[in-house]
């Protein structure tokens, strides 16, 4: 059964050629960062893929407790521990798919780019780990700030000389989910009826829902539009603040666990054969000016399979992609200028 709503059916529609290597059409996927906020939530969801065999947890610490736990649920999904670095090793090799929650998340008045020294140094550490052990894996950072993480484990992955492009992905499916339920909430369809297309990257401005190419079609004044879209892009904060009375205070997390997991299933999807899984991701891109963009990817056995062009953008959105190039730029430069030289 799958916990993500699934409106295509799966019967027939895997192709028994493109499964993993032991033909089984499930796969062996890594979470590092797995017993943190997003990563104990999001194993719990995984735990309950159809498409895994095995997964694998890795962290610093604490690893042995959450795979403990979620081993004693009536599954098919293996789940193995593995903690420290020592440990990177055995929880990568042979991943077919490598999912990273792993870094420190905002606090009240930080920015996604406040945590850049410290978890620009996680990610190149753990690619470097994932260019070492498991080269061919699809690899989908989702520790913060995205816009420039996406950039240095590029950066990794052509040093070691294994960089595809069509593999690596920034999770911004947190903002279409947010998207589509906040469209949702103002239309009255179903949530998970609604599709809202969200582009550009993974931070304030940059994040652009395009909410005139939305299904079903919201009608929206310009200043609802306004005001919507600028909910969608500091939606983050709404949590961080919300949170910041508890004494772990931090940022999404639950909501994230479940977009991850919407994202690592639907790639785990097109590596079993199905076609036409499109989901929105921040990739090497040339669809724009930017070598990094988010925009609907189509998914295939080999990863990115397409980028379909944009849709038609509505003024207000062109005034949104125009405002949004400047920080955009600077983001991915930070992340390029400090792969090379710190390592
Ligand atoms: P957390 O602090 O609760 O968990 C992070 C985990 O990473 C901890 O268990 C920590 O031990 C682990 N970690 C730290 N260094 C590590 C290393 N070198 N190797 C392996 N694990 C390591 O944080 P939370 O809330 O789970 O957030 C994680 C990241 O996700 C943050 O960077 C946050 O900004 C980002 N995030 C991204 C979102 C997105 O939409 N892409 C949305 C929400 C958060």
């Amino acid at each position: 059964a799958h916990f993500v709503h699934d409106t295509q059916g799966l019967a027939g529609s895997v192709h028994p050629e493109a499964t993993s290597a032991s033909g089984s059409g499930k796969f062996n996927v890594a979470l590092l960062g797995a017993a943190g906020g997003i990563g104990q939530p999001l194993a719990l969801l995984l735990k309950q893929s159809a498409y895994i065999k095995e997964l694998r947890l890795y962290d610093v610490a604490n690893t042995a407790g959450v795979a403990a736990d979620l081993s004693h649920i009536a599954t098919g999904a293996r789940v193995t521990a593995h903690s420290g670095a020592e440990a990177l090793g055995t929880a990568l090799f042979g991943a077919d798919l490598v999912v990273v929650p792993a870094g420190v998340p905002r606090k009240p008045g930080m920015t996604r780019d406040d945590l850049f020294n410290i978890n620009a140094g996680i990610v190149r550490t753990l690619v470097a780990g994932v260019a070492r052990y498991c080269p061919a894996a699809w690899l989908a950072i989702i520790s913060n700030p995205v816009n420039s993480t996406v950039p240095i484990a590029a950066e990794v992955l052509k040093a070691a000389g294994v960089y595809d492009p069509a593999r690596l992905f920034g999770v911004t499916t947190l903002d279409v989910v947010r998207a589509r339920a906040f469209v949702a909430e103002a239309t009255g369809a179903a949530p998970e009826a609604v599709t809202v297309p969200v582009i550009g990257g993974h931070a304030g401005v940059t994040i652009l829902p395009l909410l005139s190419a939305a299904v079903p079609q919201p009608r929206l004044s310009e200043a609802e539009a306004k005001a919507l879209m600028a909910r969608i892009q500091d939606a983050g904060t709404e949590v961080v603040k919300a949170k910041a009375c508890l004494a772990g205070a931090g940022s999404a997390t639950l909501s994230m666990a479940y977009a991850a997991a919407e994202f690592a299933t639907s790639c785990l999807r097109a590596k079993a054969g199905e076609r036409g899984v499109v989901e929105c991701a921040y990739v090497a891109s040339n669809l724009t000016s930017s070598p990094f963009f988010a925009s609907p990817v189509e998914l295939g056995p080999g990863g990115i399979a397409r980028i379909p062009p944009l849709p038609r953008l509505s003024p207000l959105e062109q005034a949104g992609f125009a405002a949004m190039q400047e920080e955009l730029a600077s983001s991915i430069n930070k992340g390029l200028e400090f792969a090379p030289s710190t390592m």
